[in-house]
C-alpha cells in the first residue's frame, strides 16, 4: 500500500511514524517549508494524548523536553482569576488527572522527526497544488515544482488552509451542481473558508531569567506562572515550557461583534506592545507584570474550520486542522490531530488490511473521528465563552453583582464548575475508547456484518457503537 501525507506538521508526523512501522505500507511525507525553523511559541497536551504517544515510545525522549509531570494523578493545573478590575479574585482551582504538558512546538515537532524511521523520507519544499482520482482507483498528487506522485491514499495533514480540502470540497461541490443541487454545491464551497472566530492571540516567550529576577525581588511569585486571568472579553494564560527555561504567553482578545467576519490582513504580525495593553487596560497588577516583559507581541487571528458533512473521499482523509481547526481554548487542536494521525494509521496497520480496504477504513475513520473532534470543537468554543465572560449563563449574572461579594463570589465558584465539566474529558475519557470502536467497526465491516451509527454517552460525548 502506498500512502502520502500532504503536510509535515504534528499530525502529519504521528502519522508517517505509525503507518512506516508496518513494511506493508510504504509511506512519505511532502511538505511545502523548505526546512523547519525554530519559531513557534508554546503548546501542551493532556494526559490521553500523552499516553498514545508513550505506547509509540516517545515519552524518554518528550520528557526530557519539559518540566512538566506525566503522571496521571490529580493535580492542581490551573488557577482562575477573575481580573478585570483593580483588584483580581482567585475563584477556582482546576484540578486534573495529570498537568497540561507543556512545550516549545519546535522542541516537540523535532522530537516526533528524530522517530520517523528511515523508511519514511520527508520530502521538503513540496508543496501540493492539486490531486485528481484515476479511473485504477489510485490518486495523483501534483507539486508546484512540477512533480507528480501516484499513490492508494493521500492524506491531507496540510493545516487549516489545506489544499487537499480545497480539492476535495471543489469535487464534491461539482458533484452536486451535476445534479442540480446548487444548495448542497454552495454549501460545500462555504465550508471550505476558514472563519474568523473575531478573537486575537497575542503570543510571546519570555526567559525564566528574566522572571526569576523579578521573583527575587519579591515583584512576583511562582504561583502567578500557572495561571488563567478571565474577565470581559479576554483572558490571559502563563505556562512555563522549554523544561522550565521560557514562559509562555498567551493573551486572547475577542470582539464579539466581529464573529465569522473576514479578517483583512495577515493572520500572524508582529504588532506593537501598546495595542496588547490596550486590550487589558485596567487590568489587575498581576496581569499588569506580565505585559512588561513583552516587547513585540506576535499577534494570530485565530481562525476555525466549520463542521464539515466527511473527513473523507475516495482514496483521500483529511486530519488534524486541515479538517478541524478550532478555537485553542481547551489546549487540544494538535491533540486531536494526533489522534485522527494514530486512529487511520492503527487501522490501516491491521495485518488484514489490504489496498482493495481502504474505503471500509476511511468509512471507520469519519464515523469515529469526525464526531469526536467536533464534539472538541464545540466545546473549546464553548470554554472561550467561559474564559471571556460572554457565556449568556453568566455574562448577565455577574454585570448584576459587585466585585468581592458573596453573590459574585457563588456566580464565579458556578462558573468554575462549568468550565471543569466542559473540559474534564481531556483528563478522563481514555482515548483507546474510540480506537477500541473503531478496530471493532472495521473488523465487523471486513466481515460484513453490522452497521455503524453514533450515540451520545452520559457524560454528552459522541463515540461510535456498534
Ligand atoms: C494560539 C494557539 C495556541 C494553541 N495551543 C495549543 C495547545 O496548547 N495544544 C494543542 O493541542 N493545540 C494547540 N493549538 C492548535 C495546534 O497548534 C494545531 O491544532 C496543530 O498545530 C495542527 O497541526 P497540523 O499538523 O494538523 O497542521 P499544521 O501544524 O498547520 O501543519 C500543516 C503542515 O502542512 C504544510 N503544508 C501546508 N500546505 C501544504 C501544501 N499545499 N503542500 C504541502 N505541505 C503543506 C505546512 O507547511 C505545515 O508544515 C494552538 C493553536 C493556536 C493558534
Ligand atoms: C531540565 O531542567 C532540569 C532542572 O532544571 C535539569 O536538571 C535538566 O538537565 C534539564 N534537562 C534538559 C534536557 O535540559
Ligand atoms: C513591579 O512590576 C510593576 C508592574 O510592571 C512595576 O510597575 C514595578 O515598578 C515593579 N517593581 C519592581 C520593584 O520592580
Ligand atoms: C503484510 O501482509 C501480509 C499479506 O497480507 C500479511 O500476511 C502480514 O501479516 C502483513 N504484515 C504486517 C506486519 O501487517
Amino acid at each position: 500500500m502506498k500512502v502520502l501525507i500532504c503536510g509535515g506538521g504534528i499530525s502529519g508526523l504521528i502519522g508517517g511514524i505509525v503507518m512506516a512501522r508496518n513494511p506493508n505500507i510504504s509511506v512519505e511525507i511532502y511538505e511545502a517549508a523548505p526546512e523547519f525553523l525554530p519559531i513557534g511559541a508554546g503548546i501542551g497536551i493532556w494526559i490521553r494524548v500523552w499516553d498514545l504517544l508513550a505506547k509509540l515510545g516517545l515519552s524518554d525522549d518528550l520528557r526530557s523536553k519539559t518540566a512538566s509531570a506525566t503522571t496521571p494523578d490529580p493535580i492542581d493545573a490551573l488557577i482562575f482569576r477573575k481580573s478585570d478590575q483593580p483588584e483580581g479574585v482567585e475563584f477556582y482551582t482546576l484540578v486534573t488527572n495529570g498537568p497540561f504538558i507543556t512545550f516549545h512546538r519546535h522542541d516537540f515537532q523535532q522530537t516526533l522527526i528524530q522517530h520517523l524511521p528511515s523508511s519514511c523520507k520527508m520530502h521538503h519544499s513540496k508543496r501540493l497544488s492539486t490531486y485528481t482520482s484515476l479511473p485504477n482507483g489510485k490518486i495523483r498528487a501534483y507539486f508546484e515544482d512540477g512533480t507528480q506522485v501516484t499513490c492508494d491514499l493521500l492524506i491531507g495533514a496540510d493545516g487549516i488552509r489545506s489544499t487537499v480540502r480545497d480539492t476535495m470540497l471543489r469535487e464534491k461541490a461539482a458533484k452536486h451542481a451535476d445534479v442540480g443541487n446548487f444548495e448542497d454545491a454552495y454549501q460545500t464551497l462555504v465550508a471550505n473558508q476558514p472563519l474568523w472566530s473575531g478573537t486575537m492571540c497575542y503570543r510571546g516567550l519570555i526567559p525564566m531569567e528574566k522572571v526569576k529576577a523579578d521573583i527575587e525581588k519579591g515583584n512576583l511569585t511562582l504561583e502567578e506562572c500557572h495561571i488563567q486571568h478571565m474577565g470581559k472579553n479576554a483572558n490571559l494564560i502563563v505556562y512555563p515550557i522549554a523544561n522550565g527555561s521560557m514562559i509562555n504567553f498567551a493573551a486572547f482578545y475577542h470582539q464579539p461583534d466581529k464573529v465569522g467576519s473576514v479578517f483583512e490582513g495577515p493572520w500572524v504580525q508582529n504588532v506593537p506592545k501598546e495595542e496588547l495593553q490596550a486590550a487589558y487596560a485596567g487590568w489587575e497588577p498581576s496581569v499588569q507584570k506580565w505585559m512588561k516583559f513583552i516587547e513585540n507581541p506576535s499577534r494570530w487571528a485565530i481562525h476555525t474550520i466549520r463542521p464539515l458533512d466527511t473527513y473523507v473521499a475516495d482514496g483521500v482523509a483529511l486530519i488534524g486542522d486541515a479538517a478541524h481547526a478550532m478555537v485553542p481554548h481547551q489546549g487540544s487542536g494538535a491533540g486531536q490531530g494526533i489522534e485522527d494521525a494514530y486512529f487511520i494509521a492503527t487501522l490501516l496497520s491491521n495485518p488484514a488490511v489490504t489496498v482493495r480496504d481502504i474505503p471500509k477504513v476511511l468509512a471507520v475513520y469519519d464515523a469515529v473521528r469526525r464526531p469526536f473532534a467536533l464534539d472538541v470543537c464545540r466545546r473549546s468554543h464553548l470554554n472561550g465563552s467561559y474564559y471571556t465572560m460572554n457565556n449568556p449563563d453568566f455574562k448577565y449574572r455577574l454585570a448584576e453583582t459587585q466585585a468581592g461579594t458573596p453573590e459574585q463570589e457563588k456566580i464565579l465558584k458556578e462558573l468554575g464548575v462549568a468550565i471543569k465539566n466542559n473540559w474534564e474529558w481531556a483528563w478522563t475519557v481514555p482515548f483507546d475508547d474510540n480506537m477500541e470502536a473503531g478496530l471493532v467497526m472495521l473488523k465487523r465491516m471486513m466481515n460484513n456484518v453490522g452497521e455503524q451509527s453514533a450515540v451520545v454517552q452520559d457524560n454528552g460525548f459522541v463515540s461510535a457503537v456498534l
